[in-house]
């Protein structure tokens, strides 16, 4: 098993082995302290219609065999459902329920459902315990991981959030073998970005054998990379804007496809874009290019941005990160080493000209 302690506003556990689920119970006590003779706690799962069904009984069954009391909100998955209204519906019920400060939220599922319950968890009775069990790729290397938590409002994504930090990740690796194919490729579109920010060797490994013959390995790795950004800028105001790497032309293409097209692989296509830019300004060699492209291709993750310049630049406008004259954009000077460039954000157009958008 990898345990990885993450320091920051709360200090927290993240361990990734196979088979943890039906351990939950006695890991989440002694993260949170319960003792036996104690009075008892409710753990209030949070989880998504395709999730719950799969892995629902298994972690309540772990979690009432250590003494926790559970009680469980389950709703439909997807992006639509992390809004304020399902955000009220949860809260409601934990209301109505007699759900205590002294109670805790236990997240079962990907990033919509840990974005959703951490907020809830952070606002409830102004804020109450949460573990997350992240079960897709994404939210084990990335959202389960670090504190931020939000809902999308109908103007924009995560526009309503807290910082706040779970008190346990549990990462149990055989809950990625139901993954779809499209989300295992979109957890890999992530794990590509941390190895473009920080480790040539870890983009070797990832060519070398698939991710999914190496998921502790993999995860652990992704997550060490992001501790340390977390525990260096917990609250987002420098170092760790560098995992948006791809992410400003990514949330653009995501905001022109409706979101039909998911977010990593709009991330894929907005590493491809800056590093075909950065390459033809000679900010990178043609070499790091190749091999981004390469990478991309055997991840069977998109490259190319069919959106028109204008569609994409108006896009860009609307995400919160860019609306001042400067934009911080992520920009790789080789594998394993990106930059943050203040461009001015009407020169904006010009990168993604040069990052092969038409115009
Ligand atoms: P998701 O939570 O919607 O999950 C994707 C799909 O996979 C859903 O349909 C879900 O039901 C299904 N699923 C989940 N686990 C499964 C399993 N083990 N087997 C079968 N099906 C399973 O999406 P996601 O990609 O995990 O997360 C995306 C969200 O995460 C976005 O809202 C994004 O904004 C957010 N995010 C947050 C952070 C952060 O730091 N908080 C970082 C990155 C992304
Ligand atoms: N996913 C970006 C961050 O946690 O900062």
């Amino acid at each position: 098993m990898e345990k990885i302690r993450v320091f920051a506003s709360t200090d927290y556990d993240v361990l990734i082995d196979a088979g943890l689920l039906d351990q939950a119970g006695d890991r989440i006590a002694e993260a949170i302290n319960f003792q036996k003779d104690a009075v008892s706690i409710t753990a209030v799962i949070v989880s998504d219609d395709n999730v719950f069904p799969l892995y629902g009984e298994r972690l309540k069954e772990s979690l009432n065999k250590r003494g926790f009391k559970t009680l469980e909100f389950v709703f439909p998955h997807g992006e639509k459902s992390k809004s304020l209204a399902t955000y009220g519906e949860l809260l409601e019920f934990m209301c109505e329920s007699k759900v205590k400060r002294s109670d805790m939220i236990v997240a079962l599922g990907g990033g919509v459902v840990g974005d959703l319950s951490g907020f809830a968890a952070a606002s409830y009775q102004r804020g109450i315990a949460f573990v997350q069990v992240p079960t897709t790729l994404l939210a084990a290397v990335d959202s389960s991981v670090g504190g931020k938590t939000a809902v999308d409002l109908k103007s924009g994504k995560n526009q309503v959030g807290a910082f706040y930090q779970p008190r346990l990740v549990l990462c149990d690796t055989d809950t990625l073998k139901t993954l779809p194919k499209e989300e295992y490729e979109c957890g890999c579109g992530e794990i590509i970005k941390y190895a473009i920010l920080e480790s040539d060797e870890f983009f070797d490994e990832l060519l070398e054998k698939p991710v999914s013959e190496q998921y502790e390995h993999v995860i652990a790795t992704c997550v060490n990379i992001k501790k340390h950004y977390v525990e260096n800028d917990e609250f987002d105001t420098g170092l760790r804007m560098k995992l948006n790497l791809g992410h400003t032309f990514g949330h653009a293409v995501e905001t022109c496809s409706g979101y039909t097209i998911l977010h990593g692989q709009a991330v894929a296509m907005g590493m491809a874009a800056v590093t075909k830019a950065a390459s033809e300004m000679g900010l990178c060699s043609k070499e790091t290019e190749v091999r981004v492209l390469e990478i991309l291709d055997r991840y069977e993750l998109p490259k190319d941005i069919s959106f028109k310049i204008d569609e994409m630049y108006e896009a860009m406008l609307v995400d919160k990160k860019n609306t001042g004259a400067v934009t911080n954009l992520i920009v790789p000077t080789a594998i394993g080493n990106c930059r943050i460039m203040k461009i001015p954000t009407d020169k904006l157009k010009g990168w993604l000209e040069e990052g092969g958008v038409e115009d």
